[in-house]
């Protein structure tokens, strides 16, 4: 055979017949250009009145036989302050549009019952309420971002609400509160106008709800001492008109950021979202596809918000992100449980390097949820508990938190299956106030190990150590028998040769590399 048809034999089959088992992949870090602050608050969780999220999650049975305050699970608490989480985003969620915040203070037993209409409909007793959330979020060392009711509240009553929590003086709502134990503000400071109110937070068309922003915001007032940062109920993924509609009507000054929400579904369907264990390359790949759509979802939205605050004074919120799988089978619907896979391990590292690398607008995220419900860092069943492969990741990440991002550039080896691709690879990089370099890396490819070689522009560096969450097949998962099967374990596959950085990117990996 000829040399040429050699060659043209060798390409075909490597195309063809993915028979090459490594790329290779040049990354640049420009730590010069090191400015933007990662906010730390796109590590945010958000908890609902949803499934078990808050009752039997957070907020448990007086006789469970596991460490508490009050009742509050003080496992979770510890696992949580692990990861620095920065803030907790609450009531809801489509919860927030139902809940009347008044039914939550004064004593437990008094407290009205409710139905959870969006939930399952079960009985809901009130028995966490803000006094309750308020000594979580204090326990947990994060901010609280709380949702006001616009739904099917008033006015009145969120300006009562904000004057309850955050008003130190002489008042009839600062009194109601001493009344129940609390003496001083709690000085809560996100605070979310609506939630969804494209949906199920009230059906609005955008313009409609633009106005009402305006009315709830204007009266929910900055106390002394305690600015509110308000966030006006953004769009449903790629609704770019809501984002277009409030940017032009509510003044940048009036709001501190505007949401958006975005979920990841395996199959892109709604109706048969797909297993979060039993699925296919196939689906794995569609998911990964949908998952770092949120990359040009970021851009399109943030290109409209430039138009109107093209200094950047408004944040973009994604405020509800993460899988949603089906629900595990033979649990409620209405409770949305599902399990976390390595799957969700590689979205959580996507995700969040693709916020990182958009921290110029991407001011706060909240992943859903944090506890039972849908792409959680913990899982719970009974007094046992399991931290998810996204718990690790997030664990991984942490140290981007309120670092300087150094933009990368480099072009990704594909993954590719059948006449589809995607990259393989994508990373995010900071520096923090100590001068040490953070580097993270996800490599989406099941088969393919990836080669490394970074350039490190202006860097001075003496070594590297890492960490990995890693795990063979895309649908393993942490189960209650196996809890430790996916866990952060340290890293040896990176090396400093000269000024470079030689990484070895195992399949299925998500990687956190420090240099010193
Ligand atoms: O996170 C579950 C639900 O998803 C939230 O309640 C709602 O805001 C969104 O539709």
């Amino acid at each position: 055979m000829k040399k040429t048809s050699l060659v043209f034999l060798f390409v075909y089959l490597c195309t063809n017949f993915n028979l090459s088992a490594q790329t290779a992949v040049s990354i640049n870090l420009n730590a010069a250009n090191a400015k933007t602050v990662i906010s730390k608050d796109i590590y945010g969780q958000f908890s609902e009145h949803l499934g078990r999220c808050i009752y039997d999650g957070f907020w448990v049975d007086p006789a469970m036989n596991v460490p508490k305050k009050d009742r509050i699970r003080l496992d979770i608490v510890d696992a949580l302050k692990k990861i620095n989480i920065p803030n907790l985003r609450w009531p809801g969620g489509c919860f927030a549009d139902e809940y009347h915040w008044r039914d939550g203070i004064g004593p437990r037993e008094q407290r009205p019952k409710m139905v959870n209409t969006n939930w399952g409909g079960v009985v809901e007793d009130n028995s966490f309420g803000t006094h309750e959330f308020l000594e979580l979020c204090s326990l947990l060392g994060a901010e609280p971002y709380i949702a006001g009711n616009v739904g099917s509240g008033t006015v009145e009553e969120m300006a009562k609400w904000v004057e309850y929590l955050n008003f130190d003086g002489v008042s009839p709502m600062a009194n109601l509160r001493k009344q129940n134990g609390r003496e001083k503000p709690w000085k809560v400071s996100f605070w979310g106008v609506g939630n969804e109110s494209w949906g199920c937070g009230g059906n609005m068309t955008p313009e409609y709800y633009a106005d009402l922003y305006k009315r709830y915001a204007t009266y929910a007032r900055n106390y002394p001492g305690s600015p509110l940062k308000k966030i006006a109920s953004g769009a449903n993924s790629w609704d770019l008109n809501w984002t277009e509609v409030l940017m032009k009507n509510i003044p940048a000054r009036d709001m501190w950021g505007i949401s958006l929400h975005y979920y990841t579904l395996p199959t892109g369907n709604w109706g048969k979202k797909g297993s979060a264990t039993v699925f296919a390359e196939q689906e794995y790949f569609n998911t990964m596809k949908n998952g770092l759509a949120m990359d040009s979802l970021v851009k399109k939205h943030s290109a409209i918000m430039d138009k109107y605050d093209p200094g950047k004074k408004v944040g973009l919120l994604v405020d509800e992100w993460g899988v949603w799988t089906d629900v595990e089978p033979g649990t409620n619907p209405g409770f949305l449980y599902q399990q976390n896979s390595m799957r969700d391990a590689l979205i959580a590292g996507s995700t969040l390097n693709i916020f990182n690398n958009h921290s110029d607008r991407v001011r706060l995220a909240s992943l859903a949820q944090t506890v039972n419900v849908l792409q959680a860092l913990i899982l719970t069943e009974k007094e046992k508990i399991l931290l998810t492969p996204t718990y690790h990741v997030f664990d991984l990440y942490k140290v981007h938190m309120g670092a300087k991002l150094i933009p990368l550039d480099f072009i990704s080896p594909d993954y590719v299956l059948g006449d589809q691709k995607i990259p393989a690879v994508n990373a995010s990089a900071s520096v923090d106030s100590n001068g040490v370099v953070h580097i993270t890396l996800v490599n989406l490819d099941p088969k393919k190990k990836i080669s490394i070689n970074t350039a490190l522009n202006g860097l001075k560096w003496s070594g590297v150590t890492g960490r990995i969450v890693t795990s063979p097949k895309f649908n393993d998962f942490n189960s209650f028998a196996n809890p430790n099967k996916i866990v952060a374990a340290s890293f040896k596959g990176a090396k400093k040769t000269g000024n470079q950085l030689k990484v070895e990117l195992p399949a299925l990996s998500v990687v956190e590399l420090e240099l010193k």
